[in-house]
C-alpha cells in the first residue's frame, strides 16, 4: 500500500545493507513515522514483544527474518545455536500462531545445509518468499470479500456499506492489503461505497492508531468509535458486516483474535449481523481442536492497561489513567466459538467456519 505516494510494506530486507532489516515503527504510528532496523536476533525479538510490529502475519515475517539474522551470527557456529534462537523467537509472542509456522518453515530449510554461506543465502531469500506470500494470500482475500460486500451493496444500492471491525488487521498487520481491510480496500477500489467502524481496540488502540490511519491514507471513508459502541450501532441498523482478523484459528473453526472480538460476534449474532473472520492458512492450527480451552492467550503488561498514549503538544506522551494504586490486568485476546462465525475469507476462496468448511478449502492438511 501507499504512504505519501510511496509504496510501502511493513517490513523490508534493507537493499543497502544485506545483513538488515527494516521495519516502520508501529508503536509511534500515527503520529510519528519512523523505520527501525534490525540486525540481530534479539533485536528481533524485542520488536515482536514490545510491538515495534504486530499482527499475525507481519510476526511471521518477521519470525522468519529473524531466523535470517540467527544464520549470520550463531547459525554459523552451529545447527544447536540457530535452534536456540529459533525457540526464543518462537517464544517473543504466544498467540499467533504465524509466528512458530514461519520461523519453523525457515528453520526446516536451512538446518541441514552444511555451509554457513549457503543458510544464510537461503534464510534470507525464505524470509523474502515468506513475505511475499503473505501478501498475495492478502490480495486473494480481498477478491474473495469483495463478492461479500458487492452482495450487500446489491440488496441496498442506495446505501453504502457499513462495515465495523476490531484492532488492527490491515496492511501493517500484513505486509499488504491486511486480512480483514483486504476485502475493504477491494471494494473501495471498484466504486462501491462503503463506511468502516474502526473500534478503538483498547489498551494498545490499534484501531484509533492504526487501522484509522491507514484507511485514511487510502481515501477509505471511516468513523473511530469506543470499544463498547458495536452493540448498540448494531441494534440501531448501521452495521451491515463485521469483518475481522485472527491470530490463531483451530481447524474446527475456533478464532482467537485482539481482546474484545467475542463481545462483537455475540452482538452480531443477537442482531443478525454476519461476522466474518478474514485470513490466511498461515494462521490455521491444524493441530489444535478446542480453541477456547487450548489457544494460549497472551497476559500482557498491565502498564499498557493503565496508561495511554497519546499526541500533547506536538510530542507523543503517556498518560497515567486510574488510581495509580489500583491493579490492573492486560489479556491481550480472546476466543469466538465457530458457531458464532459466518465464514472464513482465505486466499482459497470463503469457507463455514467449521471443521467441513476448513477441510473443503484445504483438504491436503487433513
Ligand atoms: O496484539 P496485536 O496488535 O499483534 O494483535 C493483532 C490482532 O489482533 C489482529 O487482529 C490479528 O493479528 C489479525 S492481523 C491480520
Amino acid at each position: 500500500m501507499k504512504v505519501n505516494n510511496k509504496d510501502m510494506r511493513p517490513i523490508w530486507a534493507d537493499p543497502e545493507d544485506t545483513s538488515a532489516v527494516c521495519v516502520i515503527d508501529q508503536r509511534l504510528l500515527p503520529h510519528e513515522f519512523k523505520v527501525l532496523t534490525l540486525k540481530t536476533v534479539d533485536e528481533t525479538i524485542y520488536a515482536i514483544k514490545e510491538m515495534v510490529v504486530r499482527g499475525a502475519p507481519l510476526i511471521g515475517a518477521t519470525g522468519a527474518y529473524g531466523v535470517f539474522l540467527s544464520t549470520l551470527t550463531s547459525g554459523q557456529g552451529s545447527v544447536a545455536d540457530l535452534d536456540t534462537d529459533c525457540r526464543k523467537l518462537k517464544d517473543a509472542r504466544p498467540t499467533a500462531v504465524n509466528l512458530a509456522w514461519a520461523v519453523d518453515r525457515v528453520f526446516d530449510a536451512v538446518k541441514n545445509l552444511e555451509e554457513p554461506e549457503a543458510r544464510i543465502r537461503e534464510a534470507r531469500r525464505l524470509a523474502a518468499e515468506i513475505t511475499d506470500e503473505e501478501a498475495e494470500n492478502c490480495r486473494k482475500i480481498g477478491e474473495f470479500g469483495l463478492s461479500i460486500i458487492r452482495d450487500i451493496h446489491k440488496k441496498n444500492p442506495g446505501k453504502p456499506v457499513n462495515i465495523l471491525t476490531h484492532c488492527n488487521a490491515g496492511w501493517l498487520a500484513c505486509v499488504d492489503y491486511g486480512t480483514a481491510t483486504a476485502p475493504m480496500y477491494a471494494a473501495h477500489d471498484a466504486g462501491i461505497p462503503i463506511h468502516v467502524w474502526v473500534d478503538e481496540t483498547r489498551p494498545l488502540n490499534q484501531g484509533a492508531r492504526l487501522t484509522a490511519w491507514e484507511l485514511g491514507k487510502h481515501g477509505v471513508k471511516h468513523t473511530v468509535i469506543t470499544d463498547n459502541a458495536g452493540g448498540h450501532l448494531m441494534q440501531h441498523g448501521m452495521v451491515d458486516l463485521v469483518i475481522t482478523g485472527t491470530d490463531r484459528t483451530t481447524y474446527t473453526g475456533d478464532v482467537a483474535n485482539k481482546i474484545g472480538t467475542y463481545l462483537k460476534a455475540l452482538a452480531a449474532r443477537d442482531n443478525g449481523i454476519p461476522f466474518y473472520v478474514a485470513l490466511p492458512s498461515s494462521t490455521f492450527d491444524w493441530t489444535m481442536k478446542n480453541g477456547v480451552t487450548d489457544i494460549p492467550i497472551e497476559v500482557r503488561n498491565p502498564d499498557e492497561v493503565s496508561r495511554v498514549q497519546g499526541l500533547f503538544n506536538g510530542d507523543i506522551v503517556s498518560v497515567l489513567l486510574p488510581p495509580s494504586d489500583s491493579p490492573c490486568a492486560n489479556y491481550a485476546f480472546d476466543v469466538t466459538p465457530a458457531r458464532l462465525v459466518t465464514g472464513f475469507i482465505t486466499e482459497r476462496g470463503v469457507c463455514a467456519a467449521s471443521e467441513d468448511g476448513v477441510m473443503g478449502l484445504f483438504p491436503e492438511r487433513f
